[in-house]
């Protein structure tokens, strides 16, 4: 009997997702050429084990092999990233045919399986060279992102299902160029603000170009919205807390996107750090194009405070400040780390918070659709004797991730679809291979793919789908 709690509508996506770093290799094969990632990772310190994308799960060479996986499971959609340093080795100008080629075969086998083709234009794998010419603190890699996006629309055309500028132009921006965990690992304030604003202009300038191929292609965005819950509703300074990692967090993306402006709220609260005289005359214009589909990431909540200057911020008080905003003005931050069930990566397990978090940008934004584009969990996971993977804690996230995507549908959220990060097991940036998400296992010496117990009971909920009962 299918779970009714697990019921959603007619036409509701399931799929699953990926991004091209994390998973395809080959990162010196038929033309491409280095990302701030392949730099970054290959940088002494950077990411755990001193691991690289360099193979990663091979998956540039076992495509078909995966997609016919991702049809065993039933997959609906597939959510996948194109690496700009296949399509433009140097980051504009020519355009290479060979890496057009792979995402062009890709779609093909995905069509043929039934499965809709995401793709998402920039999952962090920026052209080295682009950043040696200045990176996203610079205006020029917002405009070379146009003829980039025109030329897969030419290539991929109405093949695509959905169109993705950007994923998570929040970490690119501030996990790249303000605390310097992620590439290309600058810890500058006022070139993280600056790639706010371009990473936001990129986003407008790819849809008038992809929109000028394709007038009926479907456009969206993805943005790792916050939820963000104050120490004490109580006091002011709290809420003060989280308003400003609003600011940063959501609005710096959504209102220049979706309303064309941006926050005074945070142009004054980095007043120290920028003047915000990046932003010229037309800017917002260009970047509040209208989106068919608003794609959110949802993986935990988190709860912050006002630092007051004395008490602890350690992880072991439970306290860890907040480095990021540190970088761009906002300094007295900390995230309470509240005891509670919690996935590999630290992160709490809080599906409510999805819920909330859905039901919430569907009230701000009425009338635009939403599509969870990534959600799922890192767990140490271990090959049982019988040679399966029985990740129970993993099921159990999505099953109630799911419920609660459920549960904001039947509160009025419209929710087209949910992409379980992740397909398979891969790099999970700074973090290496030693985090694992996948609903697949990989063994990271043979390559073998292990379908794990999570994958079972998600290929049993789209079944239950989709088969009336
Ligand atoms: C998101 C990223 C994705 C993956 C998950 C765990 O922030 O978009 O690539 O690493 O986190």
């Amino acid at each position: 009997m299918p779970d009714p709690h697990l019921t959603f509508p007619k036409d509701f996506l399931f799929g699953s997702a990926t991004a091209s770093y994390q998973i395809e290799g080959a990162v010196s094969e038929d033309g491409r050429t280095p990302s701030i990632w392949d730099t970054f990772s290959h940088t002494p310190g950077k990411v755990m084990n001193g691991d690289t994308g360099d193979r990663a799960v091979d998956h540039y060479h076992r495509m078909p092999a995966d997609v016919a996986l991702m049809k065993e499971l039933g997959l609906q959609a597939y959510r996948f990233s194109v690496a700009w340093p296949r399509i433009q080795p140097h980051g504009a100008g020519a355009f290479n045919s060979r890496g057009i080629d792979f995402y062009s075969r890709l779609v093909d086998e995905l069509l043929t399986a039934d499965i809709k083709p995401i793709v998402t234009l920039y999952h962090w794998d920026l052209p080295q060279e682009l950043e040696d010419a200045g990176g996203w603190a610079s205006r020029a890699t917002a405009e070379a992102f146009a003829p980039y996006a025109a030329s897969l629309a030419r290539a991929l055309g109405d093949r695509v299902h959905v169109w993705t500028t950007l994923n998570e132009p929040w970490c690119a921006a501030y996990l790249g160029y303000a605390s310097g965990v992620h590439a290309p690992g600058r810890t500058n304030g006022a070139d993280a603000l600056a790639a706010v604003h371009h990473l936001n202009l990129a986003h407008g300038l790819a849809i008038q170009a992809i929109r000028a191929e394709l007038p009926e292609a479907k456009m969206s965005v993805t943005h790792n919205l916050h939820v963000i819950r104050p120490a004490d509703p109580h006091s002011e300074d709290d809420l003060d807390v989280v308003r400003r990692l609003d600011a940063l967090g959501n609005r710096a993306f959504l209102e220049p996107e979706l309303e064309g402006r941006y926050p005074e709220d945070l142009i004054a609260d980095t007043a120290k750090v920028t003047d915000w005289s990046f932003v010229r005359d037309g800017d917002l214009e260009t970047i509040h194009q209208p989106l068919d589909i608003l794609g959110v990431n949802y993986y935990t909540t988190s709860i912050a405070r006002k630092w007051d200057g004395v008490s602890p911020r350690t992880l072991e008080d439970g306290h860890k400040p907040s480095e990021h905003t540190a970088w761009v003005g906002v300094d007295d931050v900390d995230f309470v780390l509240e005891a509670g069930r919690r996935t590999r990566m630290g992160w709490l397990v809080d599906p409510a918070g999805l819920t909330e978090l859905l039901l919430r940008t569907s009230k701000t934004y009425p009338g635009l659709p939403l599509m969870v584009t990534e959600n799922g969990a890192a767990f140490d996971d271990t090959v049982s004797e019988d040679g399966q993977v029985h990740d129970e804690q993993r099921l159990d996230y999505v099953r109630e991730h799911l419920g609660a995507v459920r549960d904001a549908i039947d509160s009025g959220a419209d929710v087209r679809g949910y992409q379980l990060w992740s397909l398979l097991d891969n790099f999970e940036w700074a973090w290496g291979y030693d985090r694992r998400f996948g609903i697949i296992r990989v063994d990271y010496d043979t390559q073998e793919r292990t379908i794990k117990d999570s994958a079972r009971f998600y290929a049993d909920v789209i079944r239950a789908n989709t088969t009336p009962a």
